[in-house]
Formats: structure tokens, sequence, C-alpha cells
């Protein structure tokens, strides 16, 4: 997945702004990064390998220009190199691209026969070459890019410049994100809101199909080459909302954002009590099941949003990888509501999961963070996370916000059933209140993670077990390190070690395991004794009321009690954390790890 960025106006110097959004796209992939820019009457193009920061010393971002475009790159197609990064420039044609296009090797060979001579390894050299060929034979930009749709199959966001007018800017859209962004006499192009925020908050999000002819002054949208009109949104959020703000990281800035997340979330469903839950969601009662599909994190959120919904709402409750979904023989009917959960909402496995759910008729419903996306614009409802800009790649705030909407839904269904106690509400909306104190006084005890990093950051295998809804939590603390600190891990469910896995368990293997729900405490602890007696370093993750000292761990790790609903909301703070302080003193990338990207708009 890569970041694109574009602009056309004189209040600002091109360079600046591209170099400024590229920046801000960094997260997105940062293999290797370039920017088109007309100076005078001019195209130039700069690209280098690596992070923004090489391009940026490599150019004079005060060069004079008004229209340029940029882009980052997370590799697809071709190894990250400068020959390989965008923009691509083929005759009268300078793209940069977001996604991929998969019928490249016809287009391409089709090409050659006419005379096309190569020089990358990429899909998007052929669609830059694609459309100079349409340009040539149809002269009309417009026309081009209602061909260059027809004949191209695949996912694109496009950037594009015309040698034939530098005063005009193109935009086109399939499945890969991208907004035109309003200044007053100069307009925008990017992949997301963020990358150009510092210069205006109102922004159109171009759908599947578009496309877009953008001067400085005016903003022309066509579907199948008619003119269209766009609502204009406002982002939510400011640019120091994006900034660290004092803190060393995105992602450590963004789990200390938790409490707050929480309390966003949660406002409008809970403001009047529990009416307010069961007016603004929608009639879960009508389902005979519920599937939920989605990927990575948002996936393990899934699972403790079936654990929770099966138990308090009485329906079956699935959980499928979006990439498996999307090509196994299916169940599901208008019967079946299908869940999809996604922070970026761009997901393109996630993404196709989606259609596939509405051919068969069901119903949909988007757990979202990012405003207008693809899955949010798609899904036939929404319910929006208010984790704000996600930017760290390791999401922290957005899986809880994720796992906060299941919950209220897990209520949502049980209290619209009657299948729970007027008291427990009670208990349920005083614990949500308090729960932002609750996740702070996690939060305040970081020091004492960084003292258990430091007891096994130099691991090269660390497990996480659980029972339960604590195993969904070893699966998200297990990504976390793995993300951020390289470090091989596997997440467990603790009963089932010892059929065959526990083989693996060496003198001081770190184990952490996680013990929260009481009625299989002791069950669970059984399974840790038996780690322990082959030589594992046991951290226990643990809560106040099953806190008891014993010999069967040699860290441990208390956190506050809270209703079943909630407890996932504090248990994965200390494996956040720990995560982080882990990944800090092994010095790696913490908020843009080696070979990964925010939101994966690819297969
Ligand atoms: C989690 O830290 C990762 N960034 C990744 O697993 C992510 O959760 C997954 O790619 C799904 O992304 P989405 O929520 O934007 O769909």
């Amino acid at each position: 997945m890569c970041g694109i960025v574009g602009y056309i106006g004189k209040k600002y110097n091109a360079l600046n702004v591209l170099i400024s959004g590229l920046e801000r796209l960094e997260y997105r992939g940062y293999d290797s990064a370039g920017i088109a820019y007309v100076e005078g009457k001019t195209l130039k193009i700069e690209k280098e390998k690596g992070k923004i920061s090489n391009l940026k010393s490599a150019i004079d971002v005060n060069i004079p220009s008004n229209l340029g475009i940029g882009h980052t790159r997370w590799a697809t197609h071709g190894i990250a190199s400068k020959i390989n990064s965008h923009p691509h420039k083929v005759g009268k044609i300078t793209i940069v691209h977001n996604g991929i296009i998969e019928n490249y090797e016809d287009l391409k060979n089709e090409l050659i026969n006419n005379g096309v001579k190569f020089k990358s390894e990429t899909d998007t050299e052929v669609a830059c070459a694609l459309l100079n060929k349409l340009y040539e034979d149809t002269n009309d930009m417009n026309e081009t890019l209602c061909l260059f749709q027809k004949r191209v199959k695949g996912t694109y966001a496009l950037g594009i410049i015309c040698d034939d007018d530098y005063n005009t800017l193109y935009a086109l859209k399939n499945k890969s994100p991208l907004i035109i962004a309003f200044g007053e006499n100069e307009n925008y192009i990017a992949s997301d809101v963020p990358a150009i925020l510092e210069f205006t908050n109102k922004y159109i999000t171009l759908n599947d199909g578009e496309f877009a002819k953008i001067t400085e002054n005016k903003v022309t949208c066509y579907k199948d080459n008619e003119v269209i009109n766009k609502k204009i949104n406002e982002f939510e959020g400011s640019a120091e909302s994006i900034e660290k703000n004092g803190y060393e990281h995105f992602m450590l800035k963004e789990i200390f954002e938790q409490p707050e997340v929480f309390k966003k979330t949660v406002f409008k469903y809970t403001e009047n009590g529990i009416k307010s839950l069961i007016k603004i969601m929608p009639d879960f009662k009508k389902y005979k099941s519920i599937k939920i599909v989605a990927c990575g994190s948002a996936m393990h959120a899934g699972i403790v949003g079936k654990s929770l919904i099966e138990e308090y709402g009485n329906i079956p409750v699935d959980v499928e990888i979006a990439s498996e979904f999307r090509y196994k023989k299916l169940f599901i009917d208008k019967d079946t509501l299908v869940i999809l959960v996604s922070q970026s909402g761009e997901t393109a496995d996630t993404l196709a999961a989606l259609e596939i759910a509405k051919e068969k008729g069901c119903d949909t419903l988007g757990i979202i963070n990012v405003l207008e996306s693809s899955i949010a614009r798609s899904s036939d409802i929404v319910l929006y996370t208010k984790a704000g800009s996600e930017i760290a790649v390791a999401t922290t705030k957005a899986y809880s916000a994720q796992i906060t909407l299941l919950s209220l839904i897990a209520l949502n269904i049980a209290c619209s059933k009657k299948l729970i106690s007027e008291d427990e509400i009670k208990e349920i909306l005083s614990e949500i209140k308090n729960l932002p104190i609750k996740i702070q006084s996690l939060l305040d005890k970081k020091d004492d993670y960084k003292e258990i990093a430091k007891k096994i950051y130099n691991k090269n295998n660390i497990f996480f077990i659980g029972r339960d809804i604590d195993y969904a939590l070893c699966m998200e603390g297990s990504l976390k390190l793995k993300e951020i600190s390289y470090i091989n891990s596997q997440a467990y469910a603790a009963g089932e070690l010892k059929h065959g896995t526990i083989s693996l368990i060496e003198e001081n293997t770190p184990v952490i395991a996680i013990v929260t729900n009481e009625s299989i405490s002791e069950k669970t602890i059984s399974n840790i004794k038996e780690v322990k007696s082959r030589g594992a370093d046991v951290v226990l993750v643990t809560t106040e009321s099953l806190n008891k000292e014993s010999d069967f761990y040699n860290e441990k790790i208390v956190i506050p009690n809270t209703h079943k609903l909630l407890q996932a909301l504090l248990t994965v703070i200390p494996l956040q954390l720990l995560s982080y302080e882990i990944a800090k003193l092994r010095n790696c990338n913490i908020d843009k790890p080696k070979n990964l990207a925010k939101s994966v708009t690819v297969e």
C-alpha cells in the first residue's frame, strides 16, 4: 500500500506541500519516494530509495512550482529501488499510483508490441504507458481516462499530469483510497486527509470509477464522463491531532489516547443510558447468526466480540479471516449479519469480503475508524469508532475502540432480548463510566512494564497463553510484539499447549500468561505450572480479584477488575506497553516497522 499526494495552486510552493504530505503518508509505505513538479514550462522528476528524508535531502523545496504529484512506496511489483519508485513518466503522461494493475502483463506485452520500451519492473509504468498511448490516440484526457478504466483490471488511485496542460491535475480512483481537498485558490489530492490537513480540512472522497479534473480554482468530478456533484466533508480533528504532541512515537501517543477514545466511542451510545444504545444501534434480533470478517488486529478484536456476543447476546458468531473468507464456500444468507471490522476501511481483503456478503444477500455492518472510507461507504450500516487518526502502523487505540463497539453490540442484543438483569445493566453502565480511570491507572504504570521488558527483550521466542477472551488477547499481544520488535512469538490456547507446542518451551523461555476469567482460572493456572515446570519465565497478567502470591510466575502485572464485557480493554494495555518497551530496547523503528504498511489495500 502506498501514499500519494498532489497539489495545484499558487498559495504554497508545490514542493513544500508534496514533501510535507509525503512525510504524513510515510506510514503507508516507506521503501522509496519521489515527486514530479513543474518548474516554469518543464516537468521534473526526483526520486530516491528509502525514506522521505532521503528524497528531501536530494531536492531544494524552495524551487518555485505550482503543480506537482508525490508518492511514497510499499513495493508490490519490483524491488524497492530508484528506478521502480514513482512517479513514472511515459511520453506526455506522468503518474503516481497506489494499488495493483492485475492485467499489467497482458497490457505490457501489447504496449511492447507497439514499440514501448519499459525501464522498470512495475505495473505502474505499464499504466502510465497505456494512458500515454490512449492520450496519443484521443488527444483528450477525459476520453483517455474513460478508455483506461475500460482496459484496466485492478485497483488504483492515480495522480496524473499531462505535458499539454500544466494548469490541470487529474485524479482517478478504483478501490484504492483517494481524496480531493479544497483550499481558497489551490487544491490537493491525497490518499487520506491527514496528509494535507495542515493546509485544509475540506475534502471530498472519490468513489470507484470516478475521476476529477482539478485546476487551482475548480474541481470537476466525473462518472462515465458525465459531471457529478460531490458532498464536501469537513475532517474532524486538527493538524496537531496527527502530531506526536511530545510523545517519542505515535504508537505511545495513541496508547495513551485510549481513555479519551473510549469515552468518545461510547458517548453517543450511552449518554442517555441504555435507551440510546437500543435506539441508535440496528435491530440485531432478526439475525440467526453473525459473521465477523476482518484482518490482523481487527480480526483479533472480532474474536473478543464473538465471545461477548455469544455469551451475552446468545447468538452464534463466527470470526473469519477476510483473505480466507473471500475464497471459501460460504453458508450465509439474509439471516446472517456480516460485520466488517477495519480501522482504515480500505483493507482490500475486507473490502472484497464485504462485496461477497452483499452478493449473498446479507446485511453488512462496518465497524470503521476512517470516515467515508471505502468499506464505510459500501456497508449497509456503519458504526464509527472514534479513535481519530491512527498513524502508527501497529494499531492500539483503534483496536480498543473496535472491541468497545463489539462489547456495546453484545450489550445491545442482551438488552433487546431481555437476557440481562436491570442490576447488571446498571453495573455495566457504571463500569463504562469508570473505565477511562482504570485504563489510565494502567498507563501510569508504564515504567513497571519497562522493568519486565528489560528481562525478556533479548529473547528470540516469546509465547502468550490464555483461555477464552484471554486467548484472543494473547493473539493481539503476540502480534503487537512481532510487528514492532521482530521477536518470534506465538499465541496459544493454554489448554492446547501440551498437544505439541510445549516441546518448544526451554529454560528461561518467556511465557506471557493471561488469567482474568475467574471461572476457568484454575485450569489456566495448571497450564502455566506445566510451562513453569519446564523452565519457562512466566509473566502473569491477572486481575486484582485473582491476584495471590504464588511461585508459578516470575513477574506479575495486576490489572483492575471490571465487568467481563469491558475486561479486555484493560488486559490489552500492559500487552501494548510491554511490546512498545521491548521494541524500544531493541532500537526498532516502532511507528514504521519493516515490511509493514498501515493499511493493506492490495491482496
Ligand atoms: C495491526 O497492528 C496491523 N496494523 C494490522 O494487523 C491491521 O490490524 C490489519 O492490517 C487490518 O487493518 P484494518 O483494520 O485497517 O482493516
